[in-house]
């Protein structure tokens, strides 16, 4: 349990407590018992008070039982590492100045076998290491000024509710590392002036309510290595002196928000290695006094999200380390943290951290972003830039760019501006979620999905259906958040099959797919033989452009069109693109008129559809361009409204904002949805080999903003 120990030296530290090293020691000449040595040495009470003891140190000696004539002097008795299994009054009469007795690591089974009836001097009793099993009523009785009480690492089950009777001075209470499976109030009754209590490594899976409540003077609290689960809103009432609480390695899910808030005075908080996924709005708001923040060392963190810290005048320090899931940090993730000066975020997933993040604290002096995939574009450009005040990077020498490649192993600092690309395409972090997830029939999952990007990207779900759902809405078992998180209520066989997650913006997509099996289920299912379903149509032809549509009934995240002009084999005459997930249709633009094309839909190694289409011949555009749309106006229920022109004529021709109102509801997603290709002759290669990023290079999917359902 050295993981306790160091949370027990950081609270000593915390507190300002000086520990007691040993830094010179003086001869003190007296008949000293057999074996042992006898020094003056450098003590500190446990309020922090120097003295020099007169020491006697029989450590190690594989002793029975005291050794006799002790000088009266002593101050300081060591018997660490013994074999002492019983200790009489009459063995330490006459130490009428002994302040610390040290019988950790030996062999009581019992306190009965601490036959101390008055030691009025003792401040410190170490019996830790011991075999300790049960404490009866007043079991310490005969020390009634014992400011420090080591139980640690014995097996103590039960503790009697007055154990600690007696104790009215008792300032520091170590139970670490037992058998303990409750925290009992009662046994607080008698130390009103307990500063610091560790708990830690004991199997107590809940903290009852007024679980503290009599220690009103308590200043440090450690309940790491616990299993606990859940800390309920009352479990910390009481405290109103805490400065530090450590929950160190527990199993909690969610930041104890409401428990947390009962806590005035709080200053240290130490929340590291738990199981929470999301530290979410309003976690950590109105802690008027908070100082350092701990988030280290969680295995399953994956974002911190919008205004996850908000008014924490006092936060100087923010640690958020060692997370190998921590791909996203909200731009809007800080907000009124006036104080703030130390921002450690390395060693998480993170791919960039946003400017904005960075302009939200304005007493920031030094961050820590090394061993991270930072990805070199426009997101982390503030770093070079000269304009923006100082902020100290903490080893500058190892915070690199991972990608983009040509960029690969660079140092951050030292890339300029200008050879950071313009634009950010979405990213959504590989670990985001797992490739395969089994589960069981009536399970409740959340997926979370989040991307940085500039403009902030949008995101959507497509189910194993094909429908695509967006954020805010409901639609079955399914929920998606406004995050981005999709949440599945008791799954059943229905819910298997492919998802994917689409992050895009104005400059392209990303997409990250997961197969889901339910138990039970026979095989995830991934549908073939859906040709016929899956045929596609053409719906209208100029001399430039054709629209296409299909029918799915599943989520293929592999679709693919390919285009070749006039039979030709020759290679600058196949074009082949990534359909985004969800899409059911495609606006096929810059063809050449007069042209005869096969066209066909590959959605999956076996499941080709194709039709042949032949361009409008170039003069009779006018007349043919009108008809068809007079025709397909008076034919189809429902007006479209289709964007697909490149991107950076789209940025100057259109208010994106517009058209993102369009996704709002189930109905407009299950309408159809075009994307164009960029350059065709440009992207033919990097897009037919079908991998997840070159679909950043295809142009974001348009839904029909019509009401009316796709009727296809
Ligand atoms: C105990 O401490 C007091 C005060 O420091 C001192 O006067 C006295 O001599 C000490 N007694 C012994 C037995 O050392
Ligand atoms: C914490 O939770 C995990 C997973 O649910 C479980 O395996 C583990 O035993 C729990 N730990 C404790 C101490 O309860
Ligand atoms: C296809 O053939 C037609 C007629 O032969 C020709 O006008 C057109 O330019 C050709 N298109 C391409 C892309 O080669
Ligand atoms: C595709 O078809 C071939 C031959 O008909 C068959 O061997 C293969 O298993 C099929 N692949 C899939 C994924 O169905
Ligand atoms: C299809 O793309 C072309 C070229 O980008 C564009 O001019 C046309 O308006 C688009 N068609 C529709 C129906 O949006």
């Amino acid at each position: 349990m050295s993981v306790i120990t160091m949370v027990f030296v950081l609270i000593h530290l915390l507190l300002g407590v000086a520990s007691s090293l040993v830094i010179h020691s003086i001869p003190w000449k007296v008949p000293c018992p057999h074996q042992c040595v006898c020094q003056i040495k450098p003590w500190y009470s446990p309020q922090s008070v120097y003295r020099e003891a007169p020491t006697v140190d029989c450590n190690d000696l594989l002793l029975t039982q005291l050794p006799t004539s002790l000088p009266p002097e002593t101050q300081t008795l060591r018997l660490q590492s013994n074999l002492i299994s019983s200790v009489d009054q009459s063995e330490l009469e006459g130490l009428v100045n002994l302040t610390e007795l040290d019988l950790s690591h030996n062999s009581f089974i019992s306190t009965r076998n601490l036959k101390i009836t008055d030691l009025p001097a003792v401040l410190s009793l170490h019996m830790e290491e011991n075999q300790l099993r049960h404490l009866p009523e007043a079991a310490f009785s005969g020390l009634p000024n014992l400011q420090e009480l080591y139980l640690n690492h014995n097996r103590l089950r039960s503790i009697s509710p007055g154990a600690f009777k007696g104790l009215g001075n008792l300032l520091r209470l170590h139970l670490n590392s037992n058998h303990l499976m409750i925290i009992d109030r009662r046994w607080f009754h008698s130390l009103p002036q307990l500063e610091v209590l560790m708990t830690g490594g004991n199997p107590v899976d809940t903290i009852q309510e007024l679980n503290f409540k009599p220690l009103g003077s308590l200043r440090s609290l450690v309940l790491a290595g616990m299993g606990l689960r859940e800390v309920s809103e009352r479990a910390l009432e009481g405290l109103l002196n805490l400065e530090s609480i450590s929950f160190y390695d527990n199993n909690l899910t969610k930041v104890p928000k409401e428990a947390l808030q009962k806590l005035p005075g709080l200053k240290f908080l130490d929340l590291n290695k738990n199981p929470i996924q999301l530290v979410q709005k309003g976690d950590f708001r109105d802690m008027l006094h908070l100082k350092e923040l701990g988030l280290n060392n969680m295995e399953d963190l994956v974002s911190i999200e919008q205004s996850a810290m908000e008014n924490l005048p006092e936060l100087t320090k923010l640690e958020i380390t060692n997370n190998p899931r921590l791909s996203f940090i909200h731009p809007q993730a800080f907000q009124k943290l006036p104080r703030m000066e130390s921002l450690m975020l390395n060693s998480n997933a993170l791919s960039a951290l946003h400017r904005q993040t960075v302009q939200s604290l304005p007493s920031l002096q030094e961050i820590s972003l090394h061993t991270n995939p930072i990805r070199c574009d426009c997101l982390i450009r503030w770093v070079g830039a000269e304009d923006d005040k100082p902020v100290r990077f903490i080893e500058p020498q190892s915070t690199f760019c991972s990608e983009p490649p040509e960029l690969k192993a660079r140092r951050v600092k030292e890339v300029s501006f200008r050879e950071m690309a313009d634009s950010c395409l979405p990213l959504i972090a590989p670990n985001m979620f797992p490739s395969y997830i089994q589960l069981r029939h009536g399970d409740n999952i959340a997926l979370h999905c989040r991307a940085l990007a500039e403009p902030e990207p949008s995101i959507y779900w497509v189910i194993p259906k094909g429908l695509r759902l967006t954020p805010s809405t409901r639609y079955g078992r399914y929920q998606v958040l406004t995050e981005g998180t999709l949440e599945i209520f008791g799954v059943t066989a229905e819910e298997a099959g492919i998802y994917t997650c689409v992050a895009q913006n104005l400059v392209g997509a990303d997409t990250k797919s997961l197969t889901l099996k339910v138990e039970g289920s026979g095989r995830a299912q991934i549908t073939i033989n859906q040709i016929n379903e899956d045929s596609l149509q053409v719906h209208d032809v100029t001399e430039r452009y054709a629209l296409l549509s299909w029918h799915t009934g599943h989520n293929i995240p592999t679709a693919r069109i390919s285009w070749i002009a006039n039979g030709s084999l020759e290679d600058h005459q196949k074009h082949s693109i990534r359909i985004l997930a969800g899409t059911r249709g495609f606006n096929l633009s810059r063809l050449q008129p007069g042209t005869h094309y096969k066209v066909c839909l590959h959605m999956g190694s076996n499941d080709t559809s194709c039709v042949h289409l032949r361009t409008k011949e170039e003069f009779i555009l006018h007349l043919w361009a009108d008809l068809t749309h007079a025709i397909l106006l008076g034919l189809s229920a429902f007006s479209m409204i289709v964007m697909a022109v490149r991107a950076c004529q789209l940025r100057t021709m259109y208010d994106w904002k517009e058209y993102e109102k369009t996704h709002s509801t189930i109905l407009t997603q299950e309408a159809m949805a075009f994307i164009a290709p960029v350059s065709l002759q440009q992207d033919k290669d990097k897009l037919s080999e079908g991998g997840g990023k070159a679909l950043s290079d295809a142009k974001p999917a348009q839904d029909v903003p019509g009401t009316e359902k796709e009727t296809f």
